[in-house]
């Protein structure tokens, strides 16, 4: 019998496959390990491939390297055939991929950086790189994986977010973040928490789950270590809202307390 000239590309891909942005090092690493833990195939993207193929062998065999660069479209569309090719298909997208700065010196803190990033004197440049990431980034990505996510049977969408982009806690003086809400990461997690309702609202009739989840503060190399919880923990809502089943929410906002308002 003939062989179909792409036909040995393709391996026949029976177990659900999730796809983790960002997923080199810290939560979304984490993320990878407990999705495969609960038997995806999981596609561990990174920038750079070949700490993606570190973190891959450290998730164990069910993991495959993706280069993936979120503000890169041409990284972008690469990354989106080859799922098409190597396993023909894509079940959960977990959006992890974000940046807190690109200007915060080493020894500077973190309310010395809040300080130079306010809404009067930020530099505008470091609001686009952070949000390119963070916000078109995931935009980007999303749109390119819909093919893929529309062809499974019950496709879900991540976004992580955090708890300092909720504008209703924000509002509240006596919320202990609020000092340093500003437009670079904070805002930046606002947007993503719009794009996330926006995705869900159109994507809901077709079944397709999309929600937003705050980690917690975790120790991880974006707030330099200084977080207090473990990856461990930081990853387990976005993990539960990845696996909901046909009658969980869409367009929600949650922690592993619960619900947080937008
Ligand atoms: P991290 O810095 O360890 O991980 C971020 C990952 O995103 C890294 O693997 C990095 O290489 C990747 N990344 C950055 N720019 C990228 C790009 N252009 N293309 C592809 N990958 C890119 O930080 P962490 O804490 O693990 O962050 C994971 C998510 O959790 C982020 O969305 C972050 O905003 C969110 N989060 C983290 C909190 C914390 O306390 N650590 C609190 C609330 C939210």
């Amino acid at each position: 019998m003939a062989i179909h000239p792409f036909k040995e590309e393709i391996t026949m891909q029976d177990k659900l496959v999730a796809l983790v942005t960002g997923a080199n090092q810290g939560i979304g690493l984490q993320i990878a390990k407990d999705m495969a833990a609960h038997g995806f195939t999981v596609l561990v993207a990174s920038r750079n491939l070949a700490r993606g193929e570190a973190a891959a062998g450290e998730v164990g065999p069910d993991a495959l390297a993706l280069q993936l660069d979120v503000t890169d479209q041409a990284s972008i569309a690469a990354a989106a055939e080859r799922i098409r090719t190597k396993l023909g298909r894509l079940d959960v997208l977990i959006n992890n991929a974000a940046i807190s700065n690109t200007s915060k010196r080493p020894d500077q803190s973190i309310e010395e950086y809040s300080k130079s990033v306010r809404a009067s004197n930020v530099s505008l440049d470091e609001v686009r790189a952070v949000w390119e990431t963070n916000v078109f980034g995931v935009l980007a990505v999303t749109q390119a994986m819909l093919p893929l996510l529309r062809e499974a049977p019950a496709a879900r969408i991540v976004n992580v977010s955090s708890g300092v982009g909720s504008l209703t806690l924000n509002a509240d003086p006596a919320f202990p973040w609020r000092s340093i809400f500003g437009p670079v990461y904070a805002a930046s997690k606002t947007a993503l928490n719009a794009m996330t309702l926006a995705m869900a609202v159109e994507l809901g009739p077709e079944g397709i789950k999309v929600n937003a989840v705050s980690p917690g503060f975790t120790r991880t190399n974006l707030n330099n270590y200084a977080g207090t919880e473990t990856v461990e923990e930081g990853a387990r809502e976005a993990v539960r809202v990845a696996l909901l089943g046909p009658d969980g929410p869409t367009g929600t906002f949650s922690n592993t307390a619960g619900i947080i308002p937008w």
